[in-house]
């Protein structure tokens, strides 16, 4: 028997960030909206933990058990005294891996609802949102999906009202960029950053679904040091925008930039843009909200 899982990628479509905390996490604002593109994780009965993974960017993806799908796995077995886990994890990816659109939440969030269900656990959804709350920052909101506001270091969900669909465009880059490594320069570049504050505007516009509102709003405080340690992102963000976006930034911690377009033709006129630029290794379209881990 086996159990699969999916779970979609995410662009944070206000990323506010405080100064760094006594633990090295930074306080923020964190709108999360899910977007429809997933990683498929599979689950079966083992002997042993054992983890693959195929699809774009998987040679990078490590296959022991730092890999935050075994470490979902792990500590749901932990809580519930099942010893080491005795599950194959496969994951099949299609979010860009190491581009700041939460691609290993994604499947941390995926192995953990996947193995539930396998091993019969009937955890509660809070204790899910509690495991995945250690996992990782970006974790518990992969579960949720749709769209939310994270606070705390974005672990702290309150769901958010989505009145219709936006369309998102979203360029992947030449090489990756390490998340602590982009907090680290943020914090050189603003030492002393204001407490993060969720901005009004940007969830009106999420409530109304409103494409212009949203684009006139969109905001990611880590966009500066994402520039500043990967200067060529400016060009695929300038050719975005001569594309004919409403608005473009870095997803997350980057490298991945996003796109917001008008509507799903244009969506598709940026993507031909980007895509015929040079800068940026591959393009993806994909729509907003989509739901958080789905059991298939
Ligand atoms: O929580 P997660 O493991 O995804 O975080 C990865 C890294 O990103 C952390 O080790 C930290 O350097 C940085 N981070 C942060 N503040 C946050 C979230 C992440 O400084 N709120």
């Amino acid at each position: 028997m086996s159990v699969t899982v999916r779970v979609p990628a995410k662009v944070n479509v206000q990323l506010a960030v405080g100064p760094a905390r006594p633990d090295g996490f930074h306080d923020l604002a964190n709108v999360f909206l899910a977007v429809g593109l997933f990683d498929e994780v599979t689950v079966e009965h083992a002997d042993s933990l054992s983890l693959t993974c195929t699809g774009p960017g998987s040679d990078q993806v490590p296959l022991d058990r730092t890999n935050l799908a075994a470490r979902a796995a792990i500590a749901l077995a932990a809580r519930h005294g099942l010893g080491d886990p005795k599950v194959r994890i496969h994951i099949a990816k299609d979010i860009p891996v190491a581009g700041g659109m939460a691609g290993g939440s994604a499947d941390a969030a995926g192995a953990l609802v996947a193995c539930d269900a396998l091993w019969e656990t009937g955890a509660s959804r809070d204790e899910l949102l509690d495991i995945c709350a250690e996992l990782g920052s970006d974790v518990p909101f992969s579960l949720v999906g749709g769209a939310a506001l994270g606070t705390g270091r974005g672990e702290k969900l309150r769901l958010l009202d989505v009145g219709g669909e936006f369309w998102w465009v979203f360029a992947a880059a030449d090489g990756g960029l390490s998340t602590p490594a982009v907090y680290r320069e943020f914090d050189r570049l603003s030492p002393h950053a204001p407490e993060p504050v969720a901005s009004p505007a940007v969830l009106e516009a999420l409530r109304t679904g409103d494409v212009a509102a949203l684009a006139a709003t969109l905001t990611n405080d880590l966009q500066p040091a994402a520039l500043s340690l990967f200067p060529s992102l400016k060009a695929t963000l300038d050719a975005g925008a001569s594309g004919g976006a409403l608005a473009s930034l870095v997803s997350g911690s980057g490298p991945t930039t996003a796109f917001l377009a008008a509507d799903a033709d244009a969506a598709h006129r940026v993507a031909a843009a980007l895509a015929a630029s040079g800068t940026c290794r591959s393009v993806r379209v994909a729509s907003s909200p989509a739901p958080g881990a789905t059991l298939l």
